[in-house]
């Protein structure tokens, strides 16, 4: 993929990553770098991001770390003027920072859950509460990514806050990009939803489980998606793309266009047809496994 275009579009600007210590968030900072751009880095992980952070700067790009807990919204206030203040407009805003979540939503606890939604969700809302009026009045073209998922079109059992998660920041995201054009930003802020397909990470390993209750089936569907993983793709790969389809103009960015245009196709069938959601013939109730 040539990334000449998105070069020119994002070289020279600033991206602020939340997330950006592993996984996808790492990838975008790698390619945003690689495009010429200055990075901030954000995550709660200070060693993952200064090692990146150090990686690039010895590569000849220009980054910073931001230790900041996208939960808490005045650290992301704090953190949007100090940017602002210190190093300069932000271009692009990505709202990556997630966690996943396994077992049974009945046997979640209750601080599980509130951690899957004030990092997925809240943690989004804080980012764009922070940034989005200081795009608007800066006056130069920005864009802001959130991270969705292919997660974010499907019904996937074993991992209902995750996905819970996910269907609403495609919602917000939606709903953000209608306010900002409604608001007459359109032509200045560009709100783009990102839905990954399966993009090799440490978001399996750090996923919540459950203490109480059935932790045999919270554990397999990990180690499911743990041996998806095996196969999944590139991260750096995934921000190639994403930076490409981002250019030109796409809302829906997608890792893997073809797997995960084929689940939105799949919901809306779901949704035309009215057909409830059915289990995968592998995931079956199985006596003898219980
Ligand atoms: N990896 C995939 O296949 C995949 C697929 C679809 C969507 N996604 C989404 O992509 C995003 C990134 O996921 P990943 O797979 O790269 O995960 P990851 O676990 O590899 O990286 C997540 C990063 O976020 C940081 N983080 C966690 N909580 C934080 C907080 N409260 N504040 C700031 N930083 C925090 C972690 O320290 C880590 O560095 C998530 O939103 C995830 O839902 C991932």
């Amino acid at each position: 993929m040539d990334s000449a275009d998105a070069r020119r579009t994002f070289g020279g600007g600033i991206a602020v990553i939340t997330g950006a210590g592993a996984g996808i968030g790492a990838g975008l900072a790698r390619h945003a770098h690689r495009l010429g751009m200055t990075v901030v880095l954000v995550d709660v992980d200070e060693r993952a991001v200064t090692k990146l952070r150090d990686e690039l700067v010895a590569d000849g790009g220009t980054a910073h770390v931001e230790v900041c807990d996208v939960r808490d919204p005045d650290a992301l206030v704090a953190l949007a003027e100090r940017v602002y203040s210190d190093i300069g407009p932000v271009r692009l805003l990505v709202n990556n920072a997630g966690v996943e979540q396994f077992g049974y939503l009945w046997d979640t606890p209750v601080a599980n859950w509130n951690r899957v939604m004030d990092i997925n969700v809240s943690g989004v809302f804080h980012g764009v509460r922070a940034f989005l009026p200081k795009m608007i009045t800066a006056g130069t073209p920005a864009w802001v990514w959130n991270l969705s998922s292919i997660g974010g079109v499907a019904a996937v059992p074993l991992q209902a806050p995750y996905i819970v998660s996910k269907h609403a920041v495609l919602a917000l995201t939606e709903c953000l990009r209608l306010e900002v054009e409604l608001a007459g930003h359109g032509d200045l802020i560009r709100v783009q939803a990102v839905l990954p397909g399966a993009v090799k990470s440490n978001i399996f390993e750090a996923a919540g489980g459950v203490e109480d209750g059935d932790d045999r089936a919270a554990e397999s569907q990990r180690e499911a998606m743990l041996d998806i993983k095996a196969a999944a793709m590139d991260p750096v790969e995934a921000a190639e793309v994403v930076f490409e389809q981002a250019d030109r103009g796409d809302f829906y960015l997608l890792t893997q266009p073809d797997y995960v245009s084929s689940a939105m196709a799949d919901r809306a069938t779901v949704l035309t047809t009215r057909v409830p959601p059915q289990l995968r013939t592998a995931q079956r109730f199985d006596p003898d496994k219980h």
